[in-house]
């Protein structure tokens, strides 16, 4: 495992991850199953009008993937990254597409979950946003303790618009080091976060099973799985042997 980067601790270092990292936990990516993603069309279970059509529908589902990630583990991958940020302390941002929370259980505490979480909820008509453990999911919609309405899902779906953006604006203006790791790199705007840190004068490095849409833009690519590149990788940056 070559690398030309090695980072100091005041080097400003930011991570974006997407499903592949979370592969060798046992979750699915999106695009690696005929664009299903678990059986459903993307349509139907990550857009606004899908959930209008069919709210039920669209709660079983993130319903069952909210159960599915309480059983997983962090592996490898998520633990580098986490090396990465004790390392780097306040210069390390960690921007996360996955909605898993397996970062943060991997213990890593400067994560901006872009996409929103498995583990929210709110409020369709007050707002409120709630920990999803402190609600009750067996009604086929969920409803807001508050007002009685239909909670919905925390999840960024398309066409809205994802959390952190001006806060990523800002570190992107002033990284050194842009990792981006285990996503395709076809869904905008996280796609282009890699281009927008190269025209900062940002070095960009990628880790991805296949050449993702955005390579170009990549200084160093690494194929393969993040579990098993990412550890070796870290340990090169960071300097330990
Ligand atoms: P994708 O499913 O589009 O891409 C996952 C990438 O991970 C692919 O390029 C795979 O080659 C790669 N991959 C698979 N296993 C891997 C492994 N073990 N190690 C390294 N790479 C591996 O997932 P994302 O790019 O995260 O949005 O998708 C972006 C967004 O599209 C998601 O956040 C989701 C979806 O619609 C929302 O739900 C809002
Ligand atoms: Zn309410």
């Amino acid at each position: 495992m070559e690398t030309k980067f090695r980072f100091n601790r005041d080097d400003k270092v930011v991570v974006l991850t997407g499903a592949g990292i979370s592969a060798e936990s046992g979750l699915k990516t999106f695009r690696d199953n005929d664009g299903l993603w678990e059986n459903h069309n993307v349509e139907d279970v990550a857009t606004p009008e899908g959930f209008r059509r069919n709210s039920k529908m669209v709660w079983r589902f993130y319903k069952e993937r909210y159960y599915q990630s309480l059983k997983a583990k962090p592996n490898p991958g998520h633990y580098a990254i986490e090396r990465l940020e004790e390392f780097l302390g306040d210069n390390f941002i960690l921007i996360t597409q996955n909605v898993d929370g397996l970062h943060s259980l991997a213990g890593d505490k400067r994560v901006w979950e872009m996409h929103g979480s498995l583990q929210s909820c709110f409020c369709t008509k007050c707002g409120t946003n709630y920990p999803i453990k402190d609600i009750d999911l067996n009604p086929d919609i969920p409803l807001c303790p508050k007002c009685g309405s239909a909670l919905r899902p925390d999840i960024v779906w398309f066409g809205e618009i994802p959390y952190y953006m001006n806060e990523i604006d800002a570190v992107l203006k002033t990284v050194n080091y842009f990792i981006v790791a285990g996503t395709s790199g076809t869904v905008q705007p996280a796609a282009s976060l890699v281009y927008l840190a190269k025209m900062n004068g940002a070095k960009t490095i990628g880790v991805n099973l296949l050449p993702p849409e955005n390579l170009l833009f990549l200084d160093e690519f690494h194929q393969g799985k993040t579990g098993e590149i990412l550890p070796k990788l870290v340990e090169k940056w960071i300097g330990v042997k």
